[in-house]
C-alpha cells in the first residue's frame, strides 16, 4: 500500500492536490499550536474552516468585527483572523503608547509592510529599508513652510479650475469627487514635490495617481496566495518597473538637472524649495541612481495622495449633508484670507475647519485598524500580554467611538475640538493638533504621519482645500462681477 502511495505522487496532479490538502489541514489545526492566549472573535469556534469564515468577515466588514472586539475586550486584548493570518489587537491607553513606542527589533512595521503591502513587487524594498525621505519630509518642509504654503496655495486654485473646469461659471457639472479630488491633491502637493510645470502634467498626474491603486490591488491577490507563491504571483503581476518607466519619462530630466546643479553648485540649490532637489542631495549609494529616485518619488506620492483625497472627499460629504456648517466655515475663511491672504498665518487661524475635519477623521475611518507591526521577536507587555515571535500586532479605531473618550461618539460634532477664551475667541483645544492612543487617524509615536511633525501645516493644508473652490469663485467673482455666476 506505501509503494502504491509513494508511486502514485510521481503523478504531478496528485501531488499538487496532496500540498493543497496539507496546506488546508494545517490552516484548520494551526489555531490549536498557537503559543498565545488571546481570546479570538469574529467566527463560531466549533465551525470547520471556521478561521477562514472568519478571515472573509474580516475582510468584508472588519469595522463591525473590530468594535465587537472592542466592547468585549476593552483594556485588554484580543485577535481577529484574516485570510492568511491573524493579527492581536491591544487596546488601553497605556498598551497603545507601548506599542508606537515599541523599538524596531522589537515591533517592526518595515517587516510588517514587506508582507501586508508586498513591498519588493508593489513600492520598492528599499523605500522601507532606507527610509532617507521621512526626515526629509518632517525637517525641510518644516524649515520652508512660508514658501511652500505660499506655493500650495497657488497651485490648489489652478488645481480646482483644471480638474473642475467651468463648472463655477456653467451650472452643474457630474464627476466623481474621490477621483477629482486625487487630482486636486496629486497636482497641488507635486507643485511642492516636483514643482513646475510637471506638477499639473495631466499624463504625470494620473501615473502617480493610479501608482498606490495598483500597489494596493496587487499587494492584496498576492496575499490570497500561500507565501511560497508570492515570488511568482508578484513577478507576474507587479506594475512597479514599468510605473517607474512611465514616470521617468517627466521625472528623469529633472533628476538629471537637479543633479547637475548639484555637482555644479556643490549643494547649493538655487532654485525654489523642492522635495525632489533634497532627494537629489540627500540619496547616497543605490539610492542616487535616476531610477531609484523616481521611485521614492512615486512612494512619496502614494503616502500623500489618496490619504489626503480621501479625507477631503469625506469632509466635503459631511459638509454638503450638513449644511448648516457652511455659513461658519465660509466665514472663518473668509475672515482669515482677508486679514493674512493665502498665507500660513491665514490657515493658523481657521480653528472651526480644523475641527470640522478633525471630526471627520473621527467620525469616518480610513481603515478599521492602524498598521499592524510584526513582532521581531516574543515579548511581553508591560499588562502582561505576551507576543509570541512573528505575529502581527495592531490596535482599533474603536476608541474613536468610546465615550470615555468622545462624549457622544455616534454623533457627528463639527466643532467639538473647538474652545473659546474668556473674550469668546475661538482657538483648537490641544488635542486638536496631537496625535494621542486615542486618536490615531495620523498614526501615533515614531512612525506618526510626517504631516503632523510638520507642525500640522499639512493637515491645515488640506483642511482648507475644501474651501479654496468656493473661494477661488468668489475672488473671481469680485475680479470680474460681470462673470459672476451668482
Ligand atoms: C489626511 C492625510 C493623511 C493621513 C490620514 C495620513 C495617515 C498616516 C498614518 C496613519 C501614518 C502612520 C503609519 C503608521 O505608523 O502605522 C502615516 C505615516 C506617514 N505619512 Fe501620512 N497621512 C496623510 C498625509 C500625508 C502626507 C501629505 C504625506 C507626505 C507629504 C504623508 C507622508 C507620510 C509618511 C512619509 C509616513 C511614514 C512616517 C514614518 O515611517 O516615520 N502623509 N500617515
Amino acid at each position: 500500500m506505501l509503494d502504491t502511495f509513494i508511486r502514485s505522487l510521481g503523478d504531478p496532479l496528485i501531488s499538487v492536490s496532496l500540498i493543497a490538502n496539507l496546506y488546508i489541514l494545517w490552516r484548520i489545526i494551526s489555531p490549536l499550536f498557537q503559543k498565545t492566549a488571546v481570546p479570538p472573535i469574529g467566527y463560531p469556534h466549533w465551525m470547520p474552516f471556521g478561521s477562514y469564515y472568519g478571515g472573509l468577515r474580516f475582510f468584508f466588514n472588519s469595522q463591525k468585527m473590530l468594535r465587537e472586539g472592542y466592547s468585549k475586550y476593552k483594556s485588554g486584548h484580543f485577535m481577529v483572523p484574516r485570510w492568511r493570518d491573524w493579527v492581536i489587537l491591544v487596546t488601553g491607553d497605556k498598551i497603545v503608547e507601548e506599542l508606537f513606542k515599541m523599538p524596531q527589533d522589537t515591533l517592526s512595521l518595515m517587516d510588517a509592510a514587506k508582507d501586508e503591502l508586498q513591498i519588493s513587487h508593489t513600492l520598492g524594498l528599499t523605500s522601507f529599508t532606507d527610509p532617507y525621505h521621512v526626515p526629509l519630509l518632517r525637517t525641510k518642509f518644516l524649515r520652508h513652510q512660508q514658501v511652500l504654503v505660499a506655493e500650495a496655495m497657488d497651485e490648489v486654485t489652478s488645481a480646482f479650475d483644471r480638474v473642475i473646469g467651468q463648472h463655477c461659471k456653467d451650472g452643474s457639472k457630474e464627476f466623481v469627487v474621490v477621483d477629482e479630488a486625487a487630482r486636486i491633491v496629486a497636482q497641488t502637493f507635486n507643485r511642492i514635490f516636483v514643482g513646475n510645470p510637471t506638477c499639473s502634467n495631466e499624463d504625470y498626474i494620473n501615473i502617480v495617481s493610479q501608482f498606490a491603486v495598483d500597489a494596493m490591488v496587487t499587494a492584496t491577490i498576492i496575499n490570497i496566495f500561500p507565501r511560497f507563491l508570492h515570488s511568482l504571483i508578484g513577478s507576474i503581476l507587479s506594475k512597479l518597473s514599468r510605473t517607474v518607466r512611465r514616470a521617468s519619462i517627466h521625472l528623469a530630466p529633472l533628476i538629471e538637472e537637479r543633479k547637475k546643479v548639484y555637482e555644479v553648485e556643490g549643494g547649493a540649490f538655487p532654485q525654489q524649495p523642492e522635495l525632489l532637489s533634497w532627494l537629489v542631495s540627500s540619496a547616497s549609494g543605490e539610492e542616487r541612481t535616476t531610477e531609484a529616485l523616481v521611485r521614492r518619488m512615486l512612494v512619496v506620492n502614494v503616502a500623500s495622495i489618496h490619504t489626503t483625497s480621501i479625507v477631503f472627499t469625506q469632509s466635503l460629504f459631511n459638509l454638503v449633508s450638513r449644511p448648516q456648517y457652511l455659513q461658519p466655515l465660509r466665514k472663518e475663511v473668509e475672515e482669515a484670507l482677508h486679514q493674512h491672504g493665502w498665507t500660513r498665518r491665514a490657515l493658523d487661524s481657521l480653528p472651526l475647519l480644523d475641527s470640522f475635519v478633525k471630526e471627520t477623521m473621527r467620525f469616518n475611518e480610513m481603515g478599521s485598524m492602524s498598521f499592524p507591526r510584526k513582532a521581531m521577536k516574543a515579548f511581553t507587555f508591560s499588562d502582561g500580554t505576551h507576543i509570541p515571535e512573528g505575529a502581527y500586532v495592531s490596535t482599533p479605531f474603536s476608541m474613536h467611538f468610546d465615550e470615555q473618550y468622545y462624549p457622544r461618539p455616534h454623533i457627528f460634532d463639527g466643532f467639538r475640538f473647538v474652545q473659546e477664551d474668556q473674550n469668546g475667541l475661538k482657538f483648537s483645544s490641544p488635542e486638536m493638533t496631537r496625535t494621542s492612543p486615542s486618536f490615531l487617524s495620523f498614526g501615533h509615536g515614531r512612525h506618526a504621519c510626517v504631516s503632523f511633525y510638520s507642525s500640522d501645516l499639512w493637515q491645515r493644508l488640506i483642511s482648507t482645500l475644501d474651501k479654496a473652490r468656493e473661494i477661488s469663485c468668489d475672488i473671481h467673482c469680485e475680479v470680474h462681477a460681470s462673470a459672476c455666476p451668482r
